[in-house]
């Protein structure tokens, strides 16, 4: 991670050429042999300089140390399709990759497409390493490629579904965000939360700041909203390719709430939303839910749920705790829930 990194809509001067140097550079040390040659010779950094300034709108930039070392651009796809947004350009310098900048400029790409149900990117159908990048944003391919004549190569289009807003009689579910991070502290150091789940205690309101940023706000994670008083109290969310859940058709189903809420049937009634939502809308086969040995709210909850007990591991790892722990898991399978309801 980078200190002090600024992500800012790109404004200045300095920005908008240091946005020309990106581009111009990051194609020329990402493209080689994945675009036409001619295409990239005749990329210079004037054709870039020159972009830059005739479309400047719609860009946020990454700084670093006062240097614009990435950039987002967004937009709408216009009548075409009035429902999609679009990632139009994510680029970071190579010398920053694996740093987490992308991960930033996407989030604050996103941000700025809130309002469209979905959002597209078109990306280099060889481009493995940022097709992967995307996917563990949460895009899928749709299946659509085209060859752009101009660049000399095939393009695969992405698509993510945008994070919905859920409602239950007592509650709402929605996406976190950085300015919940002081409702996020209040019930997260506790120390009768995370541990039990397997995370460590909150040291602050800027660690729970940096836990919304870089965990929580993730497609699929929500945060627990009581509708009497408009605030969170927890987090819900559905997990894809770890440990327990691998396949595509699978996830595993997290949540925590603060203890002044315990008790009164919060975590079950935001689950079973949860629940439908991920065999309804998301069209998944098996939801799976663990819980460690003596964590008896957690395990009433999943039997109240109707989830069905597989197995018990001895030793799971509990990473974020550097411990193992006994741990129990249970599912829940389309079926299951479908004879349910
Ligand atoms: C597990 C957790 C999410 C339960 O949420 P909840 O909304 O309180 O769930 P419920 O109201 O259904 O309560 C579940 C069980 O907890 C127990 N319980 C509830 N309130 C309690 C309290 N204040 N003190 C002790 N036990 C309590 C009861 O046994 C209850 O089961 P019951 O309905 O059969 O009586 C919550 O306790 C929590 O956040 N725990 C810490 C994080 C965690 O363990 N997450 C899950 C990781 S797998």
């Amino acid at each position: 991670m980078i200190n002090d990194l600024e992500i800012k809509k790109m404004e200045t001067d300095d920005e908008i050429r240091g946005k020309a140097y990106v581009h111009w550079k990051s194609w020329h040390e990402a493209y080689p042999g994945l675009v036409d040659q001619e295409y990239l010779d005749a990329l210079t950094l004037e054709k870039c300089e020159k972009i830059a300034y005739n479309w400047p709108d719609n860009l946020i930039v990454a700084k670093d140390n006062g240097r614009v070392i990435g950039f987002v651009g967004f937009g709408d796809r216009g009548d075409e399709a009035p429902d999609t947004g679009e990632i139009f350009a994510l680029y970071v310098l190579a010398e920053y990759y694996g740093k987490g900048v992308a991960r930033q400029l996407m989030k604050a790409g996103l941000r700025q497409l809130t309002n469209y149900p979905q959002v597209c990117l078109w990306v280099l159908k060889e481009n493995k390493k940022a097709i992967r990048f995307y996917e563990k944003c949460g895009f899928a391919p749709t299946g659509e490629e085209l060859i752009s004549s101009n660049i000399g190569a095939a393009e695969i289009r992405m698509i993510m579904k945008q994070a919905t807003v859920m409602e239950t009689e007592r509650l709402i579910l929605r996406p976190w965000e950085e300015s919940d991070a002081e409702e996020c502290y209040k019930y997260a150091k506790d120390p009768q939360v995370g541990p039990a789940a397997g995370w460590p205690i909150h040291t602050s309101v800027e660690n729970s700041r940096e836990v919304i940023r870089d965990v929580l706000m993730v497609p699929e994670t929500y945060t627990i909203v009581l509708k009497e008083t408009g605030l969170p109290v927890g987090s819900i969310g559905l997990h894809f390719h770890n440990d327990l859940a691998e396949k595509d058709d699978e996830c595993e189903l997290g949540y925590w709430l603060g203890v002044p809420y315990w008790g009164r049937g919060i975590v079950p009634e935001a689950a079973k939303e949860m629940l439908r939502h991920a065999f309804e809308d998301l069209n998944l086969e098996r939801v799976w839910c663990g819980y460690y040995d003596g964590n008896t709210k957690s395990k009433r909850v999943q039997e109240k749920l109707g989830f069905k007990y597989q197995w018990t591991t001895e030793e799971a790892p509990v990473p974020q705790m550097g411990e193992t722990r006994k741990g129990h898991v249970n599912l829940m399978t389309k079926e299951d829930w479908l004879a349910g309801q």
